[in-house]
């Protein structure tokens, strides 16, 4: 498959980023559409994603079909040079598929209908909804195939729905069959002797409905990864129905940031193009560390190739409890940081901010205020910025050399209802650990258990409750092949199925950490924190004696763990049996990377400026308000202003740089 880059630059023309977002016309009268295209063009927008909600427009009774208003919409953004991402409309069903056929609907765990009147009313285990999605999705393709306009599909939309309806029971089963071949090895797999629970036909096994008290947790993992299943199922439906009329197209489907629904690297590898929606709080003082961690996973799902943003606010979002805007320069800011951190394609939610509906009062690049508005003003700005660094920058790749490791059956599997602390959270620890590298100006890549880990210096584990003989097996070859590895607590607890390993921890992890015996867990409360000498730690301690050889690096003090390590380190291995505070973790992190080889991209970098090598290309990040000013080896110029700086660079209040080396007898370039 061509990059991004190359099937969507019309022929002839400069490597570049896409920019653009969703368009959703047909919430506005045609007469706006002219003035859209024209703002398009101003913004230097060469994309739009068009018809995510236009299944009831498509279809407005069952079988009929209404592709007029799209025909103009295709020709319209042709005639503007402006490419379209078509999406299958099957994410919001029209109100007529929910009435004439109930059992398309989902079921909550509770038995409740999740009706129309939203979207994503939709059973993923459904027949009738699979049957008419996929007849709307041959009508599409077959109809749009050969227009000039067409350049990606986008599938459905954030696949999310959940059914532990009847419709599901059913297709569980199919599932549970797949996966477990005999209803003995299922109830074995479950551990269904545990409180009574021995299956003895297939008939009996349901969803994990509500129940009285602790479901169990072998049943809720399944559900879990059953539910990534059969959503990706339906996703490969679609998208085998267009790839068959456009095999040189690329398809994706946009998934949601770093979220529990779907397994994102299974998910990744049937897209052609990774693309994620990615919406950090403005007023998180962390928004950038997590907008470069949802780069930093995307591209490490899209096997390091360049990803897309498909999504992402120009200004307030509506649906957290208060949803500011972002202050004049940050839209720019962390457009420009997902292109650092691999992006060739930088997106939004949406074009036009609607006037009703439930997102009106949802930021656009396009905002109420219109063309004047300080919002467009930006739209316009990063459009600009985009169309200097695309020839550069579109197709390069970035690389790291630490990989954090992240797999979603072991957060599912300790994302459960029995946990001895629920506060242990692991989107929170992998955050927490990534943060602690941004904060020491260590880039990262994320990668599976699984995964070839020898092209990276140092592994991180921050939480992986759950792994594998395959997965422990890979990081003791990689410790024993001369790697670097830090493992968080609560690492290797559990099998596949769920089932505790031996002694708390598996044992080959424990030879491999310096792990003698775990006697116990020690949770900790809100507040409460145990004193490490050096640091403090929170959320967790244990109770563990070292084996021979290992050498305890921080010692827990007073209390009930005195003298017991807190950090403990074998060989090329380090174990963090608690969650020291932020500059403590990332201190330790620092030192480890130290001792892998591992360096900043750039020393004596100001806190809150980041620094990442993209190809060639170094991009300088301030993610602060008050200018500051950067130590810079050697002479370059900056692509954004064509300045040529040397020695140091000041960043104004969310400044970029984006710097290439500039040799000392080479003229100066004039824009
Ligand atoms: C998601 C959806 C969009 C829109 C945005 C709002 O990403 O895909 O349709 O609802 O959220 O932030």
């Amino acid at each position: 498959m061509p990059s991004l880059d190359d099937v969507t630059r019309p022929p002839g023309r400069p490597h570049r980023i896409l920019y653009g977002g969703d368009w959703n016309p047909e919430q506005w009268p045609e007469e706006t559409w002219a003035e859209d295209v024209r703002l398009m063009r101003r913004a230097g927008v060469g994309t739009v994603t068009l018809g995510v909600f236009s299944w009831s427009r498509l279809e407005p009774a069952p079988g009929a079909r209404e592709f007029g208003w799209l025909d103009r919409l295709m020709d319209l953004t042709h005639d503007h040079g402006i490419g379209v991402v078509l999406a299958t409309p099957t994410s919001s069903p029209p109100p007529w598929m929910g009435r004439l056929h109930p059992e398309t609907l989902p079921r909550d765990e509770d038995g409740r209908t999740e009706w129309w009147g939203s979207r994503q009313h939709f059973s993923h285990s459904s027949e009738v909804y699979r049957r008419h999605a996929a007849a709307i999705t041959e009508d599409l393709a077959a109809r749009y195939a050969g227009h000039p306009a067409l350049t990606m599909w986008h599938i459905n939309n954030e696949y999310c729905t959940h059914d532990w309806g009847d419709e599901a029971a059913r297709t569980f089963r199919r599932w549970l069959r797949e996966r477990h071949g005999t209803l003995d090895a299922l109830n074995t797999a479950w551990g269904t002797d545990f409180w009574g629970q021995r299956y003895g036909d297939w008939a009996e096994v349901l969803p994990p409905r509500r129940a009285h008290y602790l479901r169990n947790p072998a049943h809720v993992l399944d559900f879990r990864r059953y539910t990534s299943d059969l959503l990706l199922e339906c996703y490969r439906a679609e998208r085998d129905i267009v790839r068959r009329h456009t095999p040189h197209l690329p398809v994706t489907t946009n998934l949601m940031p770093f979220w529990s629904g779907q397994d994102g690297w299974a998910w990744a590898a049937e897209e052609d193009v990774v693309s994620v929606d990615v919406y950090p709080d403005p007023r998180d003082p962390h928004g950038g560390q997590y907008n470069a961690m949802i780069g930093d996973l995307t591209r490490s799902e899209a096997g390091g190739r360049p990803w897309m943003v498909m999504e992402q606010a120009a200004g307030a979002v509506n649906w957290r409890g208060v949803n500011h805007p972002k202050p004049y320069g940050l839209n720019r800011l962390w457009a420009l940081q997902s292109v650092a951190h691999g992006a060739d394609a930088v997106c939004y939610f949406q074009w036009r901010q609607s006037r009703q509906g439930a997102e009106k009062f949802h930021s656009g690049m396009l905002g109420h205020a219109g063309e004047r508005g300080r919002v467009f003003q930006e739209t316009v700005r990063v459009g600009e910025d985009l169309a200097r660094l695309g020839p550069r920058v579109a197709g390069s790749r970035v690389t790291a050399d630490i990989a954090v490791l992240h797999d979603w059956n072991s957060w599912w599997a300790g994302d459960q209802e029995g946990a001895l602390s629920r506060r242990v959270d692991h989107a929170e620890l992998v955050r927490a650990w990534h943060r602690a590298l941004f904060d020491a100006h260590l880039p990262a890549s994320f990668a599976h258990p699984h995964h070839d880990l020898t092209g990276h210096r140092l592994v991180l584990v921050p939480h992986l409750y759950l792994l594998d003989d395959t997965a422990i097996e890979n990081l003791t070859a990689y410790v024993r092949g001369g790697g670097t590895l830090v493992c968080g607590f609560l690492t290797g607890v559990a099998d596949q199925d769920d089932r505790v390993r031996p002694g708390g921890v598996d044992a080959r992890l424990r030879a491999l950490l310096g792990i003698d015996l775990l006697h116990e867990w020690w949770p900790l409360d809100e507040g409460e924190h145990v004193d490490c000498g050096t640091f403090r730690g929170t959320l967790w301690s244990e109770e563990l004696a070292p084996a021979d050889g290992a050498e305890t690096l921080a010692a827990y003090r007073g209390g009930d763990l005195d003298g017991l390590p807190a950090v403990l380190r074998n060989g090329r291995t380090r174990y963090l049996s608690t969650l020291p505070e932020p500059a403590a973790l990332s201190e330790l992190l620092a030192a480890a990377a130290r001792e892998a080889g591992v360096r900043p991209v750039l020393d004596g970098l100001p806190a809150r400026v980041e620094a990442v090598r993209r190809g060639e290309l170094l991009f300088l990040l301030h993610h602060g308000r008050d200018p500051v000013t950067v130590p810079l080896p050697g002479r370059h110029r900056d692509l954004l202003t064509s300045a040529v700086v040397e020695g140091k660079l000041t960043l104004e209040r969310y400044g970029v740089a984006v710097l290439e080396e500039h040799a000392a007898d080479v003229p100066e370039e004039h824009p």
